[in-house]
């Protein structure tokens, strides 16, 4: 599907209806990784539509794994680690930041070579955060700038497990080195240093792999998962969107269907609760161990709160979206602990304040965060900045504004929710 370049939004129609959001992007990427680690056929039912599992998808392909079908649902034929084989190329993980972490974890333990790449944005972003604990693990790893930056190159073997302590709460490290434990000789521990999301345990604790987590320290021993079948649950990032947007649209009214409802997915709920939101979940099944249900949300008058610590570490991909919700409500939101945006699909404090700044907001930005004094935003001429979440978030904000507001770089939504603005439309002509 093609996607514009430059949308139009606004009106401030209230949005009505029900919507599903695509399956989730962190489910995706892990059902088709363990689906792979597995020995035989698993089924995966609404797997994130977006062009970062479909990097993962066509890296496992590249290294032998049968993959048939579309997103909507395909059957992945594991054959156990040994199944894999060296790719013919390089691995080209286009935007996708889980798909080289998490892919460094599994090479690192093979017994070939392999070179991982991606976009500009991605060969930006930090890797020493992998590279270091794997070489620890024994692994021959490298890449640019004295292996700290993409591409990286890895000539897999044998790992030995040990103790990692890192220094940031990252859920794509931890998964790297769960991936790493699972294929070396010993015990693998990871001392997490704050919350992360922990899809990577659940499931492959579900699926009888030897991973336990206990007291904030992952173990993991040398095993594989099990096949499975998985109807891959909404992802609550892109939820996330919509939520904020009939928050702040006066005489909205929806319910976002199966959702995934992982604590460590939706402290932004809580977070928009405190700030007066008027929104209720309704958990209603488990699937490999991922709670799922609806979420429903009704606009309401919303204020200024603080989000900090590990609130703030398991909302970092919703910060765009609760940024909106920010320059909607009446007073302050402070922002603090929050460093990491500095390095995901764009620099997200520089442009978060620079488009909220086109909206008439005041922002404030600090090294580790933004304080955002609430007002009257109004229509303007916004950007994408390469990441989808900055388009989205600007999406939602021209959305509640009577005036129309252009988003330009629209097309790089299409990393995790292509049909955006198709699902928007609905619920704002109330057909959804
Ligand atoms: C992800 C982990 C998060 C998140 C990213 C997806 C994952 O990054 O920002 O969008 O699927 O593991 P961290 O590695 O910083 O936790």
């Amino acid at each position: 599907m093609t996607v514009p370049n430059e949308i139009v939004v606004g009106g401030a129609r209230p949005l009505r209806g029900r919507v599903r959001v695509p399956g989730d992007k962190s489910i995706s990427h892990r059902a088709l990784l363990f689906a792979a680690l597995a020995d035989g056929r698993s089924t995966i039912a609404r797997l994130a539509t977006g062009a970062d599992v479909a990097a993962t998808r066509r890296s496992l392909e590249r290294l032998g794994v049968r993959i048939k079908g579309t997103p909507e649902r395909l059957t992945v034929t594991g054959a156990g680690v040994d199944g894999l084989r060296e790719p013919d190329g390089v691995i080209d993980c286009a935007n996708s930041g889980t798909s080289m972490r998490v892919l460094s974890g599994l090479l690192a333990g093979r017994p070939f070579l392999s070179v991982l790449d991606g976009d500009d944005s991605l060969r930006t972003r930090p890797m020493a955060r992998v590279v270091q604990p794997l070489r620890a693990m024994g692994a021959a790893i490298d890449g640019r700038a004295d292996g700290t930056l993409a591409p990286l190159v890895v000539r897999g073997g044998a790992l030995t497990g040990c103790r990692h302590t890192p220094s940031v709460a990252s859920a794509q490290v931890k998964s790297a080195l769960v991936l790493a434990g699972l294929q070396a000789s010993g015990v693998t521990e990871i001392v997490e240093p704050g919350a992360s999301r922990d899809h990577t345990e659940r499931m492959l604790g579900a699926l009888g792999a030897p991973v336990t987590s206990s007291g904030g320290v992952v173990r993991v021993e040398a095993g594989a998962p099990t096949a499975f079948e998985l109807d891959v649950p909404g992802d609550p990032s892109s939820a996330a969107f919509f939520v904020v947007a009939a928050c702040i649209t006066a005489g909205s009214e929806i319910v976002i269907e199966d959702v995934a409802l992982n604590p460590s997915r939706i402290a932004f709920v809580t977070v928009l609760q405190r700030m007066g939101a008027d929104i209720e979940l309704e958990p209603h099944s488990d699937r490999v161990g991922e709670p799922v249900g609806d979420i429903t949300v009704r606009a309401a008058p919303l204020h200024g709160t603080t989000i900090v610590g590990d609130e703030v570490s398991v909302a970092m991909d919703e910060i765009p979206a609760l940024a909106v919700a920010a320059a909607f409500a009446e007073g302050v939101t402070d922002i603090r602990d929050a460093a990491e945006l500095r390095v995901k699909e764009s620099d997200r404090i520089g442009t978060v304040q620079q488009e909220l700044g086109q909206l008439g907001i005041a922002v404030e930005s600090r090294p580790d965060g933004l304080m955002i004094r609430g007002g009257r935003p109004q229509a303007a001429s916004l950007k994408g900045h390469g990441d989808h979440r900055i388009a989205m978030a600007a999406a939602v904000a021209g959305h509640a504004i009577e005036a129309d507001s252009t988003v330009r770089g629209w097309s790089i939504v299409a990393v995790s929710y292509p049909d955006f603005l198709a699902d928007l439309a609905r619920l704002s002509d109330g057909d959804a």
